[in-house]
């Protein structure tokens, strides 16, 4: 009886926490990272996905790109796959130091998860393989977490948590900075320029990828030694555009209005970008 009571009284603390502990670009951010990649996945590719992709979502693999975040209170072991945690006084990235969970465990992140989850998939090929995995389960982990790996504060600093503890102001708005980066700043620009449309935005987006950075984008999809997916370099540029734009000029109590809208804006545009881009490559070079 206790211990039931116990157990209720955690669950409401947990569900309650919720909102001011997000982890992950919020429901619009994966949607776009994983709208991004559908569109650019080779035949092979679209055909695999949507094998793995239940009845209800065939061809859309952007409708469960948050399915990661819905699960974490079910299969609470996959909650630190989600980011990773840098020591304060350091803007860079070392897997060995940085890749492990609250209990030390190495390869217990978001960039360990990636590893993972590819490898995972890989055996999807393997006929042989009677599959220890379910591969529809790491399709979605893999879909998700390659967004949340390039929110730059999903790579961010251990005693503020990610930007979890940072209060701040979004125009008229209290919330943390974390969630700022997760959804705030992705929200207002639909608001602004879309009429809170995500369409309008992922075309965007698109045409940008085709445009001005077509003569980027090998460059994002290359990887050390023909590796299917290089998380190491997507963490590392996170935690740096972190130091860099998400930090800098913010105190807690900050006041963020258009100065920091529009200045960091261009920041969540490219990482939105380079995630779809990233994932749809990876999908292609597992089952291509
Ligand atoms: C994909 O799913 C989303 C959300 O469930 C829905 O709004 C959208 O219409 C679906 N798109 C297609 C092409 O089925
Ligand atoms: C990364 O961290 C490990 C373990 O703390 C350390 O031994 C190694 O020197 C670090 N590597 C770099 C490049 O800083
Ligand atoms: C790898 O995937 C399995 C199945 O989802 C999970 O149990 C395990 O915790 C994952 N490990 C990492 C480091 O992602
Ligand atoms: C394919 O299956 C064999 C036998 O189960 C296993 O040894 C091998 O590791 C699998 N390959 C992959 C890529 O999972
Ligand atoms: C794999 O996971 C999905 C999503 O949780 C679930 O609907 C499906 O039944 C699982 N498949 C198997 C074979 O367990
Ligand atoms: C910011 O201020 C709040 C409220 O005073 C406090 O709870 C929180 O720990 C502070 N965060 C940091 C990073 O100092
Ligand atoms: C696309 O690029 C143009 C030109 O640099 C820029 O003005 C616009 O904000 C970008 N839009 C997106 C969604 O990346
Ligand atoms: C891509 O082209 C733009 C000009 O359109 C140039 O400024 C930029 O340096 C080029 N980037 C690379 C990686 O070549
Ligand atoms: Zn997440």
């Amino acid at each position: 009886m206790a211990s039931e009571l116990f157990q209720m009284i955690s669950v409401l603390l947990i569900v309650f926490s919720f909102p001011a502990l997000s982890h992950g670009w919020g429901t619009d951010g994966h949607y776009i990272v994983c709208q991004i990649a559908q569109e650019r996945l080779n035949d092979a590719a679209a055909d695999t996905v949507n094998e793995l992709l239940p009845d209800y979502a065939k061809n859309n693999l952007s409708s469960l790109c948050s399915w990661a975040d819905r699960v974490k209170f079910i299969y609470t072991w996959s909650s630190e796959l989600h980011y990773i945690d840098v020591p304060d006084d350091s803007c860079s990235y070392n897997y060995s130091r940085d890749c492990k969970d609250s209990n030390g465990v190495q390869g217990r992140c978001a960039s360990g998860a990636i590893t993972n989850y590819t490898t995972q998939l890989l055996s999807y090929r393997n006929s042989s393989d009677n599959r220890q995995y379910n591969l529809t389960q790491a399709l979605l982990f893999l879909a998700h977490i390659m967004g949340d790996i390039h929110q730059p504060l999903h790579v961010g600093h251990t005693s503020d948590k990610g930007g979890n503890t940072i209060d701040v102001h979004w125009y008229t708005t209290n919330t943390v900075l974390h969630h700022v980066w997760d959804s705030s700043i992705i929200d207002t620009t639909e608001a602004d320029f879309y009429s809170s449309d995500v369409t309008g935005y992922v075309d965007d987006l698109n045409q940008n990828i085709t445009g001005k950075w077509s003569n980027q984008t090998s460059k994002w999809q290359g990887c050390s030694r023909n590796a299917i997916a290089c998380p190491d370099i997507y963490a590392s540029e996170s935690i740096s555009a972190a130091c860099e734009w998400a930090y800098k000029d913010v105190t807690n109590g900050s006041e963020l209005g258009d100065k920091y809208f529009n200045s960091r804006l261009p920041v969540v545009d490219l990482r939105l970008a380079q995630a779809g881009v990233r994932l749809a490559e990876i999908l292609n070079r597992i089952f291509g």
